[in-house]
């Protein structure tokens, strides 16, 4: 099987960019990195503390500092900020740099799994209705993530099972093999 450069995990909160992208790191033998984790460490803050102190302006500027330092290194699964795919210069760029798979979660699953930890999430925490925001925010950003170059449904799945068939599309379907002479 010939693998993509990179792997780049990408889909609302909640769709379990970061579970996933561990396990499958493992599976590929790819290192892993989490663009709100990279954030955290060099700011010394949690992304809602982040918010908080300096605002979403300056946080999305971060999300682009993340791409840039990913730049050319290879053989990474890299999970991104679920609004950061909604910036053209981030876009471009990581459909360069990787294989750009959507995981795709309904609303209400995205509610269900956010709603644990609603304090961690500094759009969603402001909300009086997160789950009519996270319907909103779902019919803007859906037509952006469709711009990926694969998607998966993860509703019903767990972490493991989603990361199987990423890494058995890339086996059966391979879609990085260069074409027989
Ligand atoms: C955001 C998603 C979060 C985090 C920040 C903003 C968004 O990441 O980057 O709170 O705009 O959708 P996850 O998608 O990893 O939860």
């Amino acid at each position: 099987m010939t693998l993509p450069p990179n792997v780049i995990l990408l889909g609302f909160m909640g769709a379990g960019k970061t579970s996933t992208g561990v396990e499958l790191a493992r599976l590929l033998n790819f290192e892993f990195i989490d663009t709100d984790h990279w954030i955290e460490e060099k700011n010394g803050k949690k992304i809602s503390q982040l918010f908080e102190d300096e605002g979403e302006i300056f946080f999305r500027d971060q999300e682009k500092k993340a791409i840039e330092w990913l730049g050319a290194r290879k053989h990474f699964v890299v999970s991104i900020g679920g609004g950061a795919w909604m910036n053209d210069e981030i876009r471009t760029a990581l459909l360069r740099m990787g294989w750009c798979v959507w995981l795709k979660v309904s609303a209400e699953k995205a509610w269900q799994r956010t709603r644990v930890n609603l304090s961690q999430r500094p759009i969603l925490s402001k909300s009086d209705n997160p789950l009519e925001l996270i319907q909103a925010m779902l019919r803007e950003r859906e037509p952006y993530y469709a711009k990926a170059n694969i998607s998966f449904d993860t509703v019903g799945k767990s972490p493991k099972e989603i990361a199987n068939e990423i890494s058995r599309t890339l086996n059966e379907e391979h879609p990085f093999d260069l074409p027989k002479m």
